[in-house]
């Protein structure tokens, strides 16, 4: 039976290294510094580490459960689990898998850009004004665009042709680690910078008069990308994952280290944007734009920016991977493919979608989803401010309010853990949920409560 034939991680290490792998991408290292920028700090940080606490953790045991009893791709777990309806949730999780991996490939592509740019020193120009001015060339470059995008799908698609054990588990062994060293490097020598005291105190003195009512459903919304949840990536890697593991264990331990690489790649970049006097608050083209700013002027520059974007590509690749093996798990388990044919196949499909982001900055930059906003921006809205959140709260609801209670306490160890979560995913996780998506249609704002 295929079901006996099933991949599975070697280890529970093996298992959190992966898991964590999907979790740690560019939402740590790319947005979660410049939207804590954006939002004003250390306010902001307090409000993200409740959502990761109250909301995210419990929607991540949640999903890993799931796909631990349901042994299933996300449609075929939520079937035997929750019945037909619920399978639409993941449905809903495999198109996501497709539109997310789509455009995450176009701005990977960038840091393998970049991180050349480092090696071959483009950032040691006379007048720094120029750097900022180098991103837009390069996002107008179509063959560039279509090139870096390729190369990077590739190198995912090599990845998980491999399967589970050889694959996922075995590439994630090698990024992880060699992702945690090259931070610690460049936490060490940004800690040393002249502004490590004022990028320090940037993110962890909380001001909470800077902190607007968008900035909390900001840090909720992130904390759901950031976990890589909403769209089955945890459920399919908890599909491969021994009964003997202890779940909420595991859990907790990869919200830490995701959380942990996210605070220190703030303490990477905010001393160093300090030191140069440039400013915190510019956007997502913060590492693109700004940090090359401070690469060009600083010692030893062209060693930090290229260990840096490459710290960016190996946290891309180990999180896109699980993207594609979500997809991946729907062909091989409901459509009875064989993994290269999966693999190849709709890996050729998402680098095809892809192409009209990658250009989006160029020849199609007259072509919009949404009004005003390019192809690229068009994909990123829907999938992080719609396609996740509502695919958390079918999770959070078919979690709390479908299967059954005692079925759910079986896969706990301690009974206090189950006591202290049942009510977060049934009640809390929702709520906020509703909250989010209530505000991202601007009901809210229509009542008079943004
Ligand atoms: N968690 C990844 C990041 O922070 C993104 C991701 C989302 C990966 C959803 C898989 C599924 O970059």
């Amino acid at each position: 039976m295929a079901q006996l034939e099933r991949d599975h991680w070697t280890s529970r290490f093996g298992f959190v290294l992966a898991a964590a792998g999907s979790a740690v991408g560019l939402g740590n290292i790319w947005k979660f510094p410049y939207i804590t920028g954006v939002y004003g700090g250390g306010a902001f940080v307090l409000v993200y580490l409740g959502a990761i606490t109250a909301v995210g953790i419990p929607i991540l045991i949640a999903e890993i459960l799931i796909g631990r009893r349901g042994r299933r791709n996300p449609v075929g777990s939520l079937r035997k689990l929750g019945g037909p309806w619920w399978s639409l949730v993941g449905w809903l999780g495999v198109a996501t898998g497709f539109v997310i991996l789509s455009y995450y490939s176009v701005v990977a592509g960038w840091t393998l850009e970049y991180a050349v740019k480092a090696v071959a020193g483009a950032f040691n120009v006379e007048t720094t004004a120029a750097i900022p001015a180098m991103f837009g060339e390069f996002l107008g470059d179509a063959e560039r665009q279509l090139f870096w995008h390729a190369t990077f799908m590739a190198l995912v698609i090599a990845i998980v042709v491999g399967g589970v054990a050889k694959g996922l588990e075995r590439w994630n062994k090698i990024l992880m680690p060699a992702l945690i060293a090259i931070l610690l490097i460049l936490l060490v020598s940004s800690l040393r910078s002249k502004g490590a005291a004022e990028g320090i105190a940037f993110m962890f003195r909380a001001d909470f008069h800077k902190l607007t009512g968008k900035a909390w459903l900001e840090a909720l919304g992130h904390s759901f990308f950031t976990l890589s949840l909403g769209m089955g990536a945890m459920l399919t890697y908890g599909s491969y994952l021994s009964t003997k593991t202890d779940l909420v264990r595991a859990a907790v331990i990869i919200g830490i280290l995701d959380t942990l690489i996210a605070l220190a790649a703030g303490l990477v970049i905010f001393p160093v944007v300090f030191t140069f006097g440039l400013e915190p608050d510019s956007g997502p083209g913060l590492i693109f734009k700004t940090l090359p700013v401070a690469f060009s002027e600083m010692q030893g520059g062209r060693l930090f920016a290229f260990l840096f974007f490459v710290l960016l590509a190996f946290a891309a690749l180990s999180s896109a991977i699980s993207l594609l093996e979500v997809v991946v798990a729907y062909f091989v388990d409901e459509r009875g493919w064989s993994r290269p044919k999966a693999t190849l196949g709709m890996g050729a499909v998402i680098f095809l979608l892809g192409v009209p982001s990658a250009l989006s900055f160029n020849v199609m930059s007259t072509f919009h989803l949404y009004p005003g906003m390019s192809f690229f921006d068009s994909l990123d809205t829907l999938a992080t401010n719609y396609m996740l959140p509502i695919g958390g709260l079918g999770i959070a609801l078919v979690t709390g309010w479908r299967i059954a209670r005692g079925a759910l306490r079986e896969e706990f160890r301690q009974p206090a853990a189950f006591r202290v979560w049942y009510p977060l995913v049934r009640y809390v996780a929702p709520v906020a949920v509703v909250v989010i998506l209530l505000h991202k249609i601007g009901v809210l704002g229509y009542l008079g409560l943004d």
